[in-house]
């Protein structure tokens, strides 16, 4: 089989050791005769799955203990309405970092949910070939978060470390860069990424 090379940016390369584990694991899942795409979401067995992932990433990220590792559906699109509604509960107001298309999208799906998004900064005028910046004066404590987009998949930047905000929680999508750079997770309020494009950076 000839072995393509896959490096746009978007899905990621995954190690040959983990697609030869699926191959051999899936008619079985850990000596079990059934496939783990036909056991119970409920079973021990896919919780014990699930709760190993979530070590892992523990371990990969240094991920605090009074953080939690949720898994849901709906991808980052979906964490763009699932943020605003779950944290911009006390002021409904977010700010933003345009940075590009996904920090776009990110506003206007908060706006569109009735959420007041403020752009603090945008590199729209010089087609996002840089990165906006926080003034590092400014008092954040009127917006429940700032949202920031880490990686800019399509415009091809990306914040190596955060721009923090003071008085308020960041809000981190990390959606095509998770795990493929290290960062302190407590700088974070929220990390999302989906898992379709996660890459583990390996040695
Ligand atoms: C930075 C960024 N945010 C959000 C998204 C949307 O994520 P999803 O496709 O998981 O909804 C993408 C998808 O390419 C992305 O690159």
């Amino acid at each position: 089989m000839m072995k393509i090379y896959n490096y746009a940016a978007g899905p990621a390369k995954l190690p040959d050791q983990v697609i030869n584990q699926i191959q051999e694991e899936l008619p079985s899942v850990h000596g079990s005769g059934m496939s783990i795409l036909e056991i119970s979401h409920r079973s021990a067995l896919f919780e014990n799955i699930l709760a190993d992932a979530q070590q892992d990433l523990r371990e990969l990220m240094g991920i605090p203990d009074n953080y939690h590792v949720l898994f849901f559906q709906g991808g980052g699109t979906g964490q763009f309405a699932a943020a605003p509604l779950n944290l911009a509960t006390n002021h409904r107001k977010i700010a933003l970092l345009d940075s590009g298309h996904w920090a776009t999208r990110a506003g206007d799906e908060a706006t569109k949910l009735g959420f007041s998004v403020d752009t603090l900064a945008s590199t729209k005028d010089n087609h996002y070939q840089s990165l906006p910046h926080l003034d590092d004066k400014q008092d954040l404590s009127g917006y429940d978060y700032l949202h920031l987009t880490m990686n800019n998949t399509i415009e091809g930047t990306a914040y190596h470390q955060p721009e923090l905000p003071s008085n308020t929680e960041l809000v981190a999508d990390m959606s095509s860069n998770f795990l493929a750079e290290t960062y302190n997770v407590a700088d974070f309020g929220l990390i999302f990424a989906g898992a379709q494009k996660i890459s583990v950076r390996l040695g």
